[in-house]
Protein backbone atom coordinates (compact mmCIF):
# COMPACT_ATOMS: atom_id res chain seq x y z
CA UNK A 1 0.00 0.00 0.00
CA UNK A 2 1.34 3.18 -0.83
CA UNK A 3 1.98 5.90 1.94
CA UNK A 4 0.27 8.94 2.55
CA UNK A 5 1.46 11.77 0.98
CA UNK A 6 1.24 15.36 2.53
CA UNK A 7 2.47 18.48 1.17
CA UNK A 8 3.57 21.28 3.59
CA UNK A 9 3.53 25.09 1.50
CA UNK A 10 6.35 27.36 3.36
CA UNK A 11 9.07 25.92 5.45
CA UNK A 12 8.80 28.44 8.15
CA UNK A 13 8.19 28.45 11.51
CA UNK A 14 4.20 26.77 11.55
CA UNK A 15 5.07 24.80 7.85
CA UNK A 16 8.41 23.06 9.21
CA UNK A 17 6.86 21.88 12.88
CA UNK A 18 3.80 20.82 10.95
CA UNK A 19 6.12 18.42 9.03
CA UNK A 20 7.78 17.34 11.60
CA UNK A 21 5.00 16.39 13.31
CA UNK A 22 3.58 14.46 10.78
CA UNK A 23 7.24 12.42 10.04
CA UNK A 24 7.44 11.71 13.61
CA UNK A 25 4.39 10.61 14.11
CA UNK A 26 5.01 8.30 11.23
CA UNK A 27 1.75 9.49 9.64
CA UNK A 28 2.67 10.52 6.25
CA UNK A 29 5.37 11.31 3.90
CA UNK A 30 6.13 15.04 3.54
CA UNK A 31 7.40 17.35 1.22
CA UNK A 32 8.06 20.51 2.51
CA UNK A 33 7.97 23.25 -0.39
CA UNK A 34 9.18 26.96 -0.46
CA UNK A 35 10.11 29.89 -2.37
CA UNK A 36 13.37 30.34 -0.80
CA UNK A 37 16.31 28.28 -2.47
CA UNK A 38 17.63 26.12 0.51
CA UNK A 39 15.35 26.36 3.03
CA UNK A 40 13.10 23.70 2.81
CA UNK A 41 15.68 21.51 1.13
CA UNK A 42 18.04 22.33 4.59
CA UNK A 43 14.90 21.92 6.51
CA UNK A 44 14.22 18.76 5.04
CA UNK A 45 17.46 17.19 5.03
CA UNK A 46 17.73 17.92 9.04
CA UNK A 47 14.32 16.66 9.68
CA UNK A 48 15.49 13.24 7.83
CA UNK A 49 18.54 13.28 9.85
CA UNK A 50 16.36 12.96 13.09
CA UNK A 51 14.75 9.78 12.01
CA UNK A 52 17.08 7.43 12.67
CA UNK A 53 17.18 8.89 16.48
CA UNK A 54 13.69 9.44 16.78
CA UNK A 55 12.91 6.41 15.14
CA UNK A 56 10.49 6.47 12.53
CA UNK A 57 10.92 6.07 9.06
CA UNK A 58 8.81 8.58 6.81
CA UNK A 59 10.22 10.04 3.91
CA UNK A 60 10.99 13.90 3.76
CA UNK A 61 12.49 16.46 1.25
CA UNK A 62 12.52 19.96 0.52
CA UNK A 63 11.94 21.44 -2.71
CA UNK A 64 11.20 24.65 -4.93
CA UNK A 65 9.70 22.29 -7.45
CA UNK A 66 5.48 21.71 -7.27
CA UNK A 67 6.44 18.51 -9.57
CA UNK A 68 7.91 16.72 -6.71
CA UNK A 69 4.00 17.31 -4.68
CA UNK A 70 2.64 15.01 -7.21
CA UNK A 71 -0.38 13.25 -5.89
CA UNK A 72 -0.64 14.23 -2.56
CA UNK A 73 -3.48 13.35 -0.16
CA UNK A 74 -3.14 16.76 1.92
CA UNK A 75 -1.57 19.80 1.43
CA UNK A 76 -1.12 22.25 4.14
CA UNK A 77 -1.22 26.01 3.17
CA UNK A 78 1.57 27.92 5.98
CA UNK A 79 2.93 30.12 3.04
CA UNK A 80 2.80 33.94 3.65
CA UNK A 81 4.50 37.04 5.28
CA UNK A 82 3.65 36.90 9.47
CA UNK A 83 1.99 39.10 11.24
CA UNK A 84 4.43 41.88 13.05
CA UNK A 85 3.47 43.78 16.37
CA UNK A 86 0.81 45.69 15.70
CA UNK A 87 -0.50 44.16 12.90
CA UNK A 88 -3.53 42.74 12.64
CA UNK A 89 -4.21 39.38 10.55
CA UNK A 90 -6.47 41.97 8.25
CA UNK A 91 -3.34 44.09 7.19
CA UNK A 92 -1.89 40.85 5.83
CA UNK A 93 -4.47 40.44 3.23
CA UNK A 94 -3.46 41.43 -0.14
CA UNK A 95 -0.21 40.30 0.23
CA UNK A 96 -1.06 36.64 1.16
CA UNK A 97 -4.07 36.83 -1.12
CA UNK A 98 -1.46 37.06 -3.69
CA UNK A 99 1.16 34.03 -2.27
CA UNK A 100 -2.14 31.85 -0.96
CA UNK A 101 -3.41 31.82 -4.94
CA UNK A 102 -0.50 31.34 -6.70
CA UNK A 103 0.74 28.07 -4.49
CA UNK A 104 -2.55 26.36 -4.36
CA UNK A 105 -3.15 26.65 -8.44
CA UNK A 106 0.32 24.88 -8.43
CA UNK A 107 -0.32 22.08 -5.70
CA UNK A 108 -3.71 21.54 -6.65
CA UNK A 109 -2.38 20.98 -10.68
CA UNK A 110 -0.20 18.40 -9.31
CA UNK A 111 -2.92 16.85 -6.57
CA UNK A 112 -6.31 17.10 -8.39
CA UNK A 113 -7.47 15.17 -5.52
CA UNK A 114 -6.16 16.92 -2.14
CA UNK A 115 -7.72 18.20 0.49
CA UNK A 116 -6.29 21.24 1.63
CA UNK A 117 -6.15 22.96 4.71
CA UNK A 118 -5.62 26.62 4.65
CA UNK A 119 -3.46 28.13 7.78
CA UNK A 120 -1.99 31.55 6.40
CA UNK A 121 -4.11 34.21 7.85
CA UNK A 122 -6.07 36.06 7.58
CA UNK A 123 -7.52 32.39 7.41
CA UNK A 124 -11.31 32.90 6.79
CA UNK A 125 -10.24 34.82 3.79
CA UNK A 126 -7.40 32.58 2.37
CA UNK A 127 -9.87 29.85 2.74
CA UNK A 128 -11.95 31.81 0.06
CA UNK A 129 -9.43 32.55 -2.07
CA UNK A 130 -7.82 29.24 -1.94
CA UNK A 131 -11.63 27.33 -2.84
CA UNK A 132 -11.31 29.43 -6.35
CA UNK A 133 -7.54 29.18 -7.00
CA UNK A 134 -8.11 24.87 -6.76
CA UNK A 135 -11.51 24.67 -7.65
CA UNK A 136 -12.31 21.74 -5.52
CA UNK A 137 -15.65 20.76 -3.54
CA UNK A 138 -15.86 22.68 -0.24
CA UNK A 139 -15.25 19.07 1.26
CA UNK A 140 -11.83 19.25 0.15
CA UNK A 141 -11.15 23.11 1.37
CA UNK A 142 -10.71 23.53 5.35
CA UNK A 143 -9.27 26.38 7.55
CA UNK A 144 -6.91 25.36 10.71
CA UNK A 145 -8.30 27.70 13.68
CA UNK A 146 -10.86 26.53 15.49
CA UNK A 147 -8.79 23.79 17.20
CA UNK A 148 -6.01 26.42 17.72
CA UNK A 149 -8.74 28.84 19.29
CA UNK A 150 -9.99 25.99 21.13
CA UNK A 151 -6.84 24.96 22.15
CA UNK A 152 -6.14 28.41 23.25
CA UNK A 153 -9.51 28.38 25.35
CA UNK A 154 -9.04 25.00 26.88
CA UNK A 155 -5.29 26.04 27.95
CA UNK A 156 -6.96 29.25 29.95
CA UNK A 157 -9.99 27.16 31.28
CA UNK A 158 -7.22 24.42 33.31
CA UNK A 159 -4.65 27.28 34.07
CA UNK A 160 -7.84 29.12 35.86
CA UNK A 161 -9.02 26.08 37.55
CA UNK A 162 -6.16 23.93 38.25
CA UNK A 163 -6.91 21.15 36.41
CA UNK A 164 -5.75 18.59 33.70
CA UNK A 165 -6.24 20.08 30.02
CA UNK A 166 -6.82 16.27 29.08
CA UNK A 167 -10.42 16.93 31.42
CA UNK A 168 -11.46 20.21 29.70
CA UNK A 169 -13.24 20.56 26.23
CA UNK A 170 -13.82 23.96 24.41
CA UNK A 171 -15.79 25.13 21.56
CA UNK A 172 -14.98 28.41 19.53
CA UNK A 173 -16.91 29.47 16.13
CA UNK A 174 -16.85 32.10 14.17
CA UNK A 175 -13.82 33.44 12.06
CA UNK A 176 -10.10 33.39 13.16
CA UNK A 177 -10.11 37.44 14.38
CA UNK A 178 -10.99 39.38 17.30
CA UNK A 179 -14.83 38.20 16.68
CA UNK A 180 -14.43 34.98 17.58
CA UNK A 181 -17.63 33.19 19.62
CA UNK A 182 -15.99 31.29 22.33
CA UNK A 183 -18.94 29.15 23.40
CA UNK A 184 -18.90 29.21 27.39
CA UNK A 185 -21.86 26.96 27.67
CA UNK A 186 -20.76 24.14 25.81
CA UNK A 187 -16.99 24.19 27.10
CA UNK A 188 -16.91 21.94 29.82
CA UNK A 189 -14.47 20.62 32.54
CA UNK A 190 -15.40 16.87 32.83
CA UNK A 191 -18.63 17.41 31.29
CA UNK A 192 -19.61 20.42 33.68
CA UNK A 193 -19.66 23.71 31.68
CA UNK A 194 -17.57 26.38 32.59
CA UNK A 195 -20.87 28.81 33.10
CA UNK A 196 -21.15 26.51 36.52
CA UNK A 197 -17.78 26.51 37.55
CA UNK A 198 -16.69 30.25 37.25
CA UNK A 199 -18.39 33.69 37.89
CA UNK A 200 -19.53 35.14 34.86
CA UNK A 201 -16.61 37.94 34.45
CA UNK A 202 -13.83 35.35 34.95
CA UNK A 203 -15.23 33.60 32.16
CA UNK A 204 -15.42 37.15 29.82
CA UNK A 205 -11.92 37.63 30.99
CA UNK A 206 -11.03 33.99 30.17
CA UNK A 207 -13.07 34.50 26.30
CA UNK A 208 -11.50 37.41 25.82
CA UNK A 209 -7.80 36.34 26.70
CA UNK A 210 -8.96 33.35 23.95
CA UNK A 211 -9.53 36.26 21.15
CA UNK A 212 -7.03 37.23 21.76
CA UNK A 213 -4.54 34.82 22.05
CA UNK A 214 -2.79 35.21 18.61
CA UNK A 215 -1.43 38.31 19.18
CA UNK A 216 -1.05 38.14 23.06
CA UNK A 217 1.92 36.04 21.21
CA UNK A 218 2.79 38.09 18.61
CA UNK A 219 3.39 40.62 21.39
CA UNK A 220 6.10 38.28 23.62
CA UNK A 221 8.11 37.56 20.45
CA UNK A 222 8.62 40.42 18.90
CA UNK A 223 9.58 38.87 15.78
CA UNK A 224 6.99 35.97 14.03
CA UNK A 225 3.71 34.74 15.63
CA UNK A 226 2.71 31.39 17.48
CA UNK A 227 3.56 28.32 15.89
CA UNK A 228 4.00 25.44 18.18
CA UNK A 229 0.09 25.25 19.08
CA UNK A 230 -0.81 26.21 15.57
CA UNK A 231 1.44 23.13 14.55
CA UNK A 232 -0.27 21.46 16.95
CA UNK A 233 -3.34 22.13 15.54
CA UNK A 234 -3.12 21.61 12.33
CA UNK A 235 -1.06 17.87 12.81
CA UNK A 236 -4.84 17.21 14.49
CA UNK A 237 -6.87 18.07 11.37
CA UNK A 238 -4.22 16.08 9.18
CA UNK A 239 -4.54 13.32 11.43
CA UNK A 240 -8.34 13.02 11.76
CA UNK A 241 -8.23 13.15 7.83
CA UNK A 242 -5.85 10.52 7.06
CA UNK A 243 -6.97 8.03 9.66
CA UNK A 244 -10.63 8.56 8.55
CA UNK A 245 -11.48 8.87 12.25
CA UNK A 246 -14.52 11.40 12.04
CA UNK A 247 -13.18 13.69 14.69
CA UNK A 248 -15.52 16.37 15.64
CA UNK A 249 -13.32 19.80 15.15
CA UNK A 250 -14.41 23.47 14.62
CA UNK A 251 -13.05 24.02 11.00
CA UNK A 252 -13.46 26.91 8.84
CA UNK A 253 -15.59 25.02 6.03
CA UNK A 254 -17.93 27.04 3.28
CA UNK A 255 -20.97 27.64 4.96
CA UNK A 256 -24.10 26.96 2.56
CA UNK A 257 -27.01 27.59 4.62
CA UNK A 258 -25.94 26.06 8.10
CA UNK A 259 -25.77 28.30 11.00
CA UNK A 260 -27.88 30.47 8.93
CA UNK A 261 -24.76 31.61 6.60
CA UNK A 262 -24.67 30.72 2.67
CA UNK A 263 -21.56 31.22 0.71
CA UNK A 264 -18.72 32.19 3.18
CA UNK A 265 -15.92 30.38 4.95
CA UNK A 266 -16.43 30.39 8.71
CA UNK A 267 -15.30 28.48 11.79
CA UNK A 268 -18.05 25.53 12.75
CA UNK A 269 -17.88 21.92 14.36
CA UNK A 270 -17.24 19.54 11.19
CA UNK A 271 -17.06 15.78 11.37
CA UNK A 272 -13.56 15.58 9.93
CA UNK A 273 -12.91 12.22 7.52
CA UNK A 274 -10.93 10.57 4.81
CA UNK A 275 -12.85 12.62 2.55
CA UNK A 276 -12.37 15.98 4.33
CA UNK A 277 -15.39 18.07 5.72
CA UNK A 278 -17.68 14.81 5.84
CA UNK A 279 -20.93 17.15 7.53
CA UNK A 280 -21.28 20.32 9.55
CA UNK A 281 -21.91 19.48 12.49
CA UNK A 282 -25.04 21.79 13.46
CA UNK A 283 -25.74 22.60 16.92
CA UNK A 284 -28.28 24.82 18.56
CA UNK A 285 -27.04 28.93 19.49
CA UNK A 286 -29.29 31.15 21.54
CA UNK A 287 -30.36 34.47 20.11
CA UNK A 288 -26.82 35.97 21.97
CA UNK A 289 -24.85 33.46 20.06
CA UNK A 290 -26.50 33.58 16.93
CA UNK A 291 -25.95 37.54 16.69
CA UNK A 292 -22.26 36.69 17.95
CA UNK A 293 -21.51 34.09 15.56
CA UNK A 294 -23.50 36.76 12.52
CA UNK A 295 -21.62 39.41 13.35
CA UNK A 296 -18.10 37.22 13.51
CA UNK A 297 -19.37 36.03 9.59
CA UNK A 298 -20.58 39.67 8.47
CA UNK A 299 -16.71 40.52 9.32
CA UNK A 300 -15.76 37.51 7.75
CA UNK A 301 -17.84 38.81 4.36
CA UNK A 302 -16.62 42.33 4.66
CA UNK A 303 -12.53 41.26 4.28
CA UNK A 304 -13.68 38.80 1.20
CA UNK A 305 -15.24 41.80 -0.08
CA UNK A 306 -11.87 43.40 0.47
CA UNK A 307 -10.05 40.79 -1.69
CA UNK A 308 -8.36 42.29 -4.58
CA UNK A 309 -10.54 41.32 -7.91
N1 LIG B 1 5.64 30.19 -2.07
C1 LIG B 1 6.16 29.37 -1.12
N2 LIG B 1 6.53 29.80 0.09
C2 LIG B 1 6.40 31.10 0.37
C3 LIG B 1 5.86 32.01 -0.58
C4 LIG B 1 5.48 31.50 -1.85
N3 LIG B 1 4.96 32.29 -2.80
N4 LIG B 1 5.83 33.24 -0.01
C5 LIG B 1 6.33 33.11 1.23
N5 LIG B 1 6.66 31.82 1.46
C6 LIG B 1 7.26 31.22 2.66
C7 LIG B 1 8.34 32.09 3.27
O1 LIG B 1 9.56 32.02 2.53
C8 LIG B 1 8.46 31.51 4.66
O2 LIG B 1 9.45 30.50 4.74
O3 LIG B 1 6.33 31.08 3.70
C9 LIG B 1 7.08 30.89 4.91
C10 LIG B 1 6.33 31.52 6.06
O4 LIG B 1 6.99 31.21 7.23
P1 LIG B 1 7.15 32.21 8.47
O5 LIG B 1 7.47 33.57 7.98
O6 LIG B 1 8.03 31.54 9.45
O7 LIG B 1 5.65 32.31 9.03
P2 LIG B 1 4.93 31.29 10.03
O8 LIG B 1 5.15 31.73 11.42
O9 LIG B 1 5.26 29.91 9.64
O10 LIG B 1 3.39 31.60 9.70
C11 LIG B 1 2.85 31.24 8.44
O11 LIG B 1 0.68 30.83 9.31
O12 LIG B 1 -0.27 31.13 11.39
C12 LIG B 1 -0.13 31.66 10.11
O13 LIG B 1 -0.29 34.03 10.46
C13 LIG B 1 0.59 32.98 10.13
O14 LIG B 1 0.06 33.53 7.87
C14 LIG B 1 1.08 33.06 8.73
C15 LIG B 1 1.39 31.60 8.38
Amino acid sequence: MARNKVTVIGAGNVGATTAQRIVEAGLADVVLVDIVEGLPQGKGLDLAEAAPVVRHDAAIIGTNDYADTAGSDIIVVTSGIARKPGMSRDDLIATNAAIVGGVVKAAAEQSPNAILIVVTNPLDVMCHVACKASGFPRERVLGMAGVLDSARFRTFIAMELGVSVADVHAFVLGGHGDTMVPLSRYSTVAGVPITELLPADRVTALEQRTANGGAEIVALLKTGSAFYAPAASTFEMVDAILRDRKRVLPCATLLQGEFGVDGLFVGVPVVLGRNGMERVFEITLTADEQAAFNKSAAAVAELVKALPA
